[in-house]
Parts: structure tokens; C-alpha cells; sequence
């Protein structure tokens, strides 16, 4: 596309708005794809084309794009209370509901008896849980007990502390982040990481070596906290070998060193059990939730804190005089209203079932590329999977960034109708809404292979 055939909504679009996480080069000349409506598991764009958006948005329509339960639950709320907050002692009715409905959708039973504390964004839930965990060691009087151990290839969000838990190079860079007392321990990712021939049993065990070196050479009493993800999303739909999260839970519990789920992405359904803690049977001290708590349709994120924290958080604050620390818009009532019926829709709906019950469909005609001369790897669970595509797959060898491979395999799938979206390494990721239908697998599945093929042809070319 030439500038010249940029719409005019584009046109304003590239003149005035600084976008995140884009190419922003290429979008001046390329403007952006306006999307204007959404149907079910489909988006439009401003010139009447229909895409399936294999990624729900960025992993978060849950429920699709125009869910009427939804849109009747805000216009209820905001008929009723648009905003009240819930500082120094006030709160807005659809909090008091929503919280109890959370301890319900708890990660944990032990969380089930703790409390939730509410922001906007997955981001500023995972700079909550970075200062809590300085609040609480600080409260039981360890004050040196304050660095936190993140992965490689974590992504955590985009605020000054979210990023420095993250572990992707272009959140860092020109930013001068990572903060100090941000440790960083290798990605659970056997294809990328394992040396040759090492088993997934070996490379735990060197993983778990890692942690434990990291641990004593630091000084367990300096160490705080760990943050991960059950499955990584962003840095690459990373599904952890078997016994990984068990030995990593072992070593911080006997360091007692506080642990933080990043559920931001696999909480409520994503990987066919409500929690990633249900998959891999985590037993955190807080959990991050955000996204598919409203099916994003509106913003709203939660961490859920245990029981310990609560009460150490609460004898310390006594002795301050106040929490220092909230958002205008922490548990905002439309937030509130949406999210409770978003989860009572997973309830009524039986999401997670339907969620199982379209697993095969999904991950077996992924499992089908493995084979394909583009494809080093398919690998998903649940409704989340990836392709990462290679030069030589046989080799595990990746294609140079600069060829931008992926990004070819996502322009192809969009002219095909289908809105998928390319991570670092060119990593194909698919992550479509909950509702998903067998027919909406299958389009997705058809069109995978027609771009797989048409973008092998073009690296020949
Ligand atoms: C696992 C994870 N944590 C945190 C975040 C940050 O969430 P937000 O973009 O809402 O700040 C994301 C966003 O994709 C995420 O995938």
C-alpha cells in the first residue's frame, strides 16, 4: 500500500497517534488496519473485510467481540454507578459482589481465603506484586530481602517495574532498564534452550541447577521473590517440560523466597483448566489476573495475595496510618459489572468444557505442520498454540530476524482472512477467542496451512 491509498482515518491515525509495540516506521508507510466492528470470533475492517482473529485481540477476548450479556451488564452499570472508587474507606457496590465471585474463581484454595486488590492492566498488577513483595519483607523486618528472579523471554507488562521483570531485549534497551535487583534465570523452553540430544529430564535439571546457584551465590536472605508465567505467552507460547514447576516450587519454598503466577494470559480457561496453578498444581503467593477477567472488555486486572501477606501488609499499614498505594480507577464499577458477568458466563456457558473440548481439534491439526519444511516446532495447550518456523527445522536453526519470516507469514494469513500474530524468533502464535466453534478451528487450521506454504515458497524465492 502507498500512502496515497492510506484511508483517511489511517491517514489521521499515522499523522497523530504514537503507537505501542509497532513497527513505527512501517506504519507510517503502511498505515494501520482500522477495525471498526466485531461479530463472534470476527473482527471488520473499515472497508467491510472479515478477519478470524486467531489471537482474541492480544489473547483476551475471551468471549468475542460482541457478547450482548456483556454490553448489557455495562449499560446496566453505568446507568446505575458510573465510578465510585474505593479509598479510605468507601467502595463501589459491584466490588463487594466481584470479590467474592473472585475467591469462588480462586487460582488456590489458600488464595481463596486471602484478598484480591485491584488495578487496570496486567501491568500495573505485576508492579503491585513487585512492591509488595519489598512491603512484605520489609514488614517482617528483612529489608535485604528485595531481588526478584524473572525468566528470559517473561513478559510481565510495560511499566517501569512490570518491564524490568520482563526478560525481552526491546523493553530494556533505550529504556536504561532493567531497575537493579532484577535476577534473571534461564526460559523453560527445551527446543530453544536444550544443548543437543539433551533430554527434557536433563534440561530441568539444569535449569533447577541455575536456579540454585543463582540462590546461594546472591544469598537466599536477598532474594524476595520469583515471577513467571505458567506457560509463557508473548516470548513464545513456552509450555515448561514435565516436573519443571514442582522443582522450582520446592527451592523457593525452602528459601522462602514469595512466588508470583503470572496468570495474565492463562487464567480463566486459556489452557483447559481455569489456572495454570490447576495445570501445574502452583501454589503461589500471589497470582496476577487480568485480561480474560472482562473478556477485555474493559480494562480491569486483579492480584490475588494470600492470606500471610494480607495480614502482614495490614499490621504494617496499621503502624503507617494508611496502605499507601491504589489506583483512581482500582475496582472500577464498570470493570466490576463486567467482569462478573463475564465469569458468570463461564460458569453458565461451561467455558473451560467447551475450552476441552476443542483442545484435540486445535493442538492435533497444529501437531499436522510439524512435518512441514517451514515448521521446527508445534507445541500449544488448550486453546494457545505456536509454530515456530525455521530455516532448517531439522537442525532447530532460526531464520535470520532481518528476513522478517514471520512477519511475511502474518501479512499472508491476514489477506487470507485470518489475524494471527508473530512473536520473537518467528514464533506463529494462535490464541483465538474461548467460543471458538469447530468451524472456526478448521478456518484457521486451513488457512495456517495455505500461508505456511505460500511464505516456504517465498523464503525460496
Ligand atoms: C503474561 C502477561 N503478563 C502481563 C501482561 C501485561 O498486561 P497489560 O498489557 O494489560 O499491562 C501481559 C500482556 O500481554 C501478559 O501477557
Amino acid at each position: 500500500m502507498t500512502v496515497t491509498e492510506i484511508s483517511a482515518a489511517g491517514r489521521s491515525d499515522i499523522a497523530h497517534h504514537l503507537h505501542p509495540y509497532t513497527q513505527l516506521r512501517q506504519l507510517e508507510q503502511e498505515g494501520p488496519l482500522v477495525i471498526v466492528r466485531g461479530d463472534g470470533v470476527h473482527v471488520i475492517d473499515e472497508h467491510g473485510q472479515r478477519y478470524l482473529d486467531g489471537m482474541a485481540g492480544l489473547w483476551c477476548a475471551s468471549l468475542g467481540f460482541s457478547e450482548p450479556r456483556l454490553v448489557a451488564a455495562a449499560e446496566r452499570q453505568m446507568r446505575t454507578l458510573p465510578y465510585y472508587h474505593s479509598f479510605s474507606g468507601k467502595v463501589p457496590g459491584p466490588v463487594t459482589e466481584l470479590v467474592a465471585k473472585l475467591m469462588d474463581w480462586a487460582p488456590t484454595p489458600a488464595l481463596g481465603k486471602g484478598r484480591v486488590l485491584f488495578a487496570n492492566s496486567g501491568s500495573e498488577s505485576n508492579d503491585t506484586a513487585f512492591k509488595l513483595v519489598r512491603y512484605f519483607h520489609n514488614a517482617r523486618g528483612l529489608p535485604l530481602k528485595k531481588k526478584i528472579i524473572a525468566r528470559q523471554k517473561a513478559y510481565h507488562g510495560v511499566t517501569a517495574a512490570a518491564a524490568s521483570l520482563s526478560g525481552l531485549p526491546s523493553m530494556h534497551q533505550h529504556f536504561d532498564l532493567p531497575l537493579p535487583g532484577v535476577l534473571r534465570v534461564a526460559a523453560p523452553h527445551h527446543y530453544g534452550g536444550a544443548l543437543a540430544g539433551e533430554s527434557e529430564a536433563a534440561f530441568v535439571d539444569r535449569l533447577i541447577a541455575e536456579l540454585e546457584t543463582l540462590i546461594e551465590r546472591e544469598g537466599p536472605e536477598t532474594i524476595g521473590g520469583f515471577i513467571a508465567e505458567p506457560v509463557q505467552g508473548a516470548g513464545g507460547v513456552i509450555i515448561p517440560p514435565a516436573g519443571y514447576f514442582e522443582r522450582v516450587q520446592a527451592l523457593l519454598k525452602r528459601h522462602q523466597i514469595l512466588f508470583i503466577a503470572d496468570e495474565v494470559i492463562t487464567g480463566f480457561g486459556r489452557l483447559g483448566q481455569r489456572f495454570g496453578c490447576d495445570v501445574y498444581g502452583l501454589e503461589p503467593d500471589m497470582v496476577t489476573v487480568a485480561k480474560m477477567l472482562t473478556s477485555a472488555y474493559v480494562p480491569m486486572s486483579a492480584l490475588y495475595v494470600s492470606q500471610a501477606i494480607y495480614q502482614t501488609v495490614a499490621d504494617a499499614s496499621a503502624g503507617i496510618g494508611t496502605f499507601g498505594h491504589g489506583y483512581t480507577y482500582s475496582g472500577h464499577p464498570l470493570a466490576c459489572a463486567v467482569a462478573l458477568e463475564t465469569l458468570r458466563i463461564y460458569e453458565s456457558d461451561d467455558v473451560v468444557g467447551h475450552v476441552q473440548r476443542m483442545t484435540p481439534r486445535l493442538q492435533q491439526g497444529l501437531q499436522r505442520f510439524a512435518g512441514h519444511p517451514l515448521v521446527g516446532q508445534a507445541r500449544g495447550m488448550g486453546l494457545i498454540g505456536a509454530l515456530e518456523l525455521a530455516e532448517d527445522p531439522a537442525a532447530r536453526k532460526p531464520f535470520d530476524p532481518k528476513r522478517g519470516v514471520g512477519a511475511q507469514f502474518v501479512r499472508r494469513a491476514q489477506a487470507h482472512g485470518l489475524i494471527v500474530r508473530v512473536l520473537g524468533g518467528d514464533v506463529i502464535a494462535f490464541s483465538p477467542p474461548l467460543v471458538i466453534d469447530e468451524a472456526g478451528i478448521d478456518f484457521m487450521l486451513e488457512k495456517t496451512a495455505l500461508t505456511l506454504d505460500e511464505t516456504y515458497t517465498w523464503t525460496r524465492g
